[in-house]
């Protein structure tokens, strides 16, 4: 285990991982992200809707973020099984623990990638009736995109790479990594 939280590069098998978005940016850009939440959801009461495990650190970062009484839930899909690549299918793994009928609801991401959980979640939302829905994603492939969704506050737009850290993982490790990193494949 690295006792460095920040170190230069990050050896995974035949993968070399090196930083990409630095610790620093991420605080300043989360920040920025909440100052807008708070003025678009003046005089509401939103729920935050952190989708798991990859979230968790963005979702926390950003309520904090955010200068409004607001509420939290989280919802668990399954994803990319243990490897960089998407299984291509989606399941509710955990379901929400509130009733968001008529609330304002902002579903928080870590990494928009093909657009499939986000469309998933997006349908299955719908069907509980929300006043509204947006969407926060730290990150987000845009070349990667193969559905029509519209992520309403994007934190970064990357390149097609795999990254790793601040709730990102690579077969479920690297989520406690303070920056992220990018898959440099140099080695
Ligand atoms: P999508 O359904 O293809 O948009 O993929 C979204 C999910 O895949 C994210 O919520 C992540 O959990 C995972 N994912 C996509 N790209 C990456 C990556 O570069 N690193 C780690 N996880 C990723
Ligand atoms: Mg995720």
């Amino acid at each position: 285990m690295y006792k460095d939280k920040t170190p230069e590069k990050i050896i995974v098998g035949n993968d070399l991982f090196t930083p990409f978005i630095s610790e620093k940016k991420i605080n300043k850009r989360v920040k920025e992200l909440g100052k807008e939440i708070t003025n678009d959801y003046k005089g509401k009461l939103p729920v935050f809707i952190g989708v798991l495990n990859g979230a968790s650190l963005f979702h926390a970062d950003l309520i904090r973020s955010v200068e409004l009484d607001c509420e939290i839930d989280f919802f668990k899909l399954s994803s990319y099984g243990d490897d960089k690549i998407s299984s291509g299918r989606v399941k509710l793994v955990k379901d929400l623990g509130c009733d968001v009928k008529g609330r304002d609801i902002i579903i928080v991401e870590d990494i928009v990638d093909s657009g499939l959980s986000i469309k998933f979640i997006e349908e299955m939302m719908e069907k509980h009736e929300p006043a509204s829905m947006a969407v926060a994603s730290l990150l987000v492939k845009p070349k990667s995109l193969r559905y029509n969704v519209k992520i309403d506050y994007i934190g970064f737009n990357i390149p097609d790479k795999f990254v790793i850290g601040y709730g990102l993982d690579y077969a479920q490790k690297y989520r406690n990594l303070r920056a992220i990193y990018a898959i440099n494949n140099e080695i």
